[in-house]
């Protein structure tokens, strides 16, 4: 049978935040025993056309990966380009989740993007009861949904564009229509005051690519939960929150300190009511929430030591171009999206910036630590750094990882792009990265440029070979290419 996915194909993309180093990352500090992500087993349920899981099963050929969707038609493009890369470790089937059994087999972790929320209550309730019946002793579920009371919200402008869309089914008269009367609203608010929520939400459906419009916020199903109501509903089926996969979402941000302390207070230690009295007073949306077995005694905070076997990196910046790393001197550092930190503490000063020379490859702990005794010349201080990249991590200003990601930081005489990266850049304009995020590449020319990259090219013959597309002079092609490898390196596109 056709769904409505089958009809308007949903574009599906890598999530960095569903990768089972993330799952894995967050179950290890929290005082599980995950498997390995070089050696584990992968199910994802709506997996769409695999973009997702696909990426993992290239990068991790030990470990087995499936996927499931209803909608036949991007399973077979899946497994066209499964059978055009030659991986064997991953499977994606034509099922309705309804149908499957735990003959399915048995899995470390398990992902549901965008699923729980657009389903109708017997098909919520299969996601958590077959979550429940695969998942390993110590296996992490990721299951994202829209979450109350900020959920409100986008339900006041879902029900207004419906409302203006009537019996419109066709998709681009639908995104027109939706876009048109948002944008009526917009300009019915007055220009000062108008609320950030309003706005954020205003500029999300604008913005939003018309595909994931049409079926995330113009679908049949639309049911966005409290975090207590998603906590009541796994613990149904067996299954315990464990933590969010965003863990700088689950801290109080701006809050200011005495709302947090009286929060703290009431909640009494307990983790949930803690945290959806963060989601009233954030107004949140969406939640990205990891659940495992409920008889898992979980700490009510991260473990510390557990650091000791992560690897670290940091996007973070030093705003200055000689920092001293001197005490009393204080030092600005800017990662994305308004994450940041300023210090004047040496040890800090110096964790960020050795990450910042290595951006995007991970460090271990044991290079962080020798690194900074370096620069600061003090003796290693396994719980200074410990606290410093607890705080950072709380901060999003650092990633936590379960193993070294694949990418470099330096451009190498003879760069590198993994096959599978070189295989989409010759294929469309999509290109994951070694950090298991994409990259839109609307140049054709810097497609042509990550196809090339086996390896086997110096400078020199890249330029020979993009010469004849660019009809630029050979100096200055040599320059473009120069600085677009360098652009590439920094989003973890290139490998050793
Ligand atoms: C919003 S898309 C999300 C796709 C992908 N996980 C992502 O986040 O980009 C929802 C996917 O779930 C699939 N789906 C919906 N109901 C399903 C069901 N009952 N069983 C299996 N797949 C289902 C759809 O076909 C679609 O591919």
């Amino acid at each position: 049978m056709s769904t409505l996915y089958d009809e308007v194909i949903y574009p599906n993309t890598p999530f960095a935040q569903t990768h089972p180093g993330r799952l894995a990352t967050l179950a290890m500090l929290f005082g599980m025993d995950p498997a390995p992500i070089h050696r584990c087993r992968v199910l994802e349920l709506g997996c769409g056309d695999g973009e997702n899981l696909i990426p993992m099963a290239f990068e991790n050929p030990a470990s087995q990966f499936l996927g499931l969707d209803a909608a036949a038609k991007t399973i077979r493009a899946g497994n066209q380009e499964i059978a055009t890369l030659g991986l064997a470790n991953v499977r994606l089937e034509h099922m309705d989740i309804v149908d499957a059994g735990p003959d399915i087999g048995t899995f470390d972790y398990v992902i549901a993007h965008g699923l729980y929320s657009w389903v109708p209550e017997p098909v919520r309730d299969k996601l958590l009861a077959l979550a429940k019946a695969v998942l390993a002793p110590h296996g992490v579920a990721f299951v994202s949904y829209n979450a109350l009371p900020g959920g409100r919200v986008r339900q006041m402008f879902r029900d207004m564009m419906l409302f203006h869309l009537g019996a419109a089914t066709e998709l681009d008269a639908r995104i027109h229509g939706a876009r048109e009367v948002v944008q009526w609203f917009q300009a019915s608010q007055p220009s000062e005051g108008q609320s950030s929520v309003f706005q954020s939400q205003v500029d999300s459906i604008m913005e939003r690519r018309p595909q994931v419009l049409y079926h995330d916020e113009l679908g049949t199903v639309y049911h966005p939960v409290y975090l207590r109501e998603f906590a009541a509903h796994a613990a149904r089926f067996g299954l315990q929150f464990l933590s969010e996969a965003n863990y700088h979402d689950m801290q109080p941000g701006n809050l200011p300190s005495t709302v947090v302390a009286e929060i703290a207070r009431v909640a009494g230690g307990n983790r949930i009511v803690r945290d959806q009295y963060f989601d009233f007073m954030k107004c949140r949306m969406f939640r990205q929430t990891l659940i495992c077995h409920q008889d898992i005694l979980l700490p009510a905070a991260p473990l510390a030591a557990r650091l000791l076997s992560l690897y670290t990196a940091s996007a973070a910046k030093p705003v200055s171009a000689k920092p001293s790393l001197s005490s009393g001197v204080a030092e600005e550092f800017r990662g994305g999206r308004g994450t940041g930190v300023t210090t004047a503490h040496p040890l800090t000063k110096a964790v960020l910036l050795l990450l910042a020379e290595a951006w995007p490859q991970t460090l271990s702990i044991p290079e962080l630590l020798a690194g900074a005794s370096r620069l600061t010349g003090e003796p290693p201080d396994p719980e200074g750094v410990s606290q410093i990249l607890m705080a950072t991590y709380a901060a999003g200003v650092i990633e936590l990882h379960a193993q070294h990601l694949h990418c470099v930081a330096r451009v190498s005489q003879f760069p590198a792009a993994s096959e599978l990266a070189r295989s989409q850049a010759r294929r469309g304009r999509f290109v994951t990265t070694a950090r298991h995020t994409t990259i839109e590449a609307g140049d054709e020319n810097i497609r042509l440029l990550i196809g090339l990259l086996d390896g086997t090219r110096d400078l020199g013959a890249l330029t020979g070979e993009l010469a004849p597309f660019s009809g630029l002079p050979e100096a200055e092609l040599a320059h473009g290419i120069q600085v677009n490898l360098a652009r590439l390196a920094e989003m973890g596109m290139l490998v050793s």
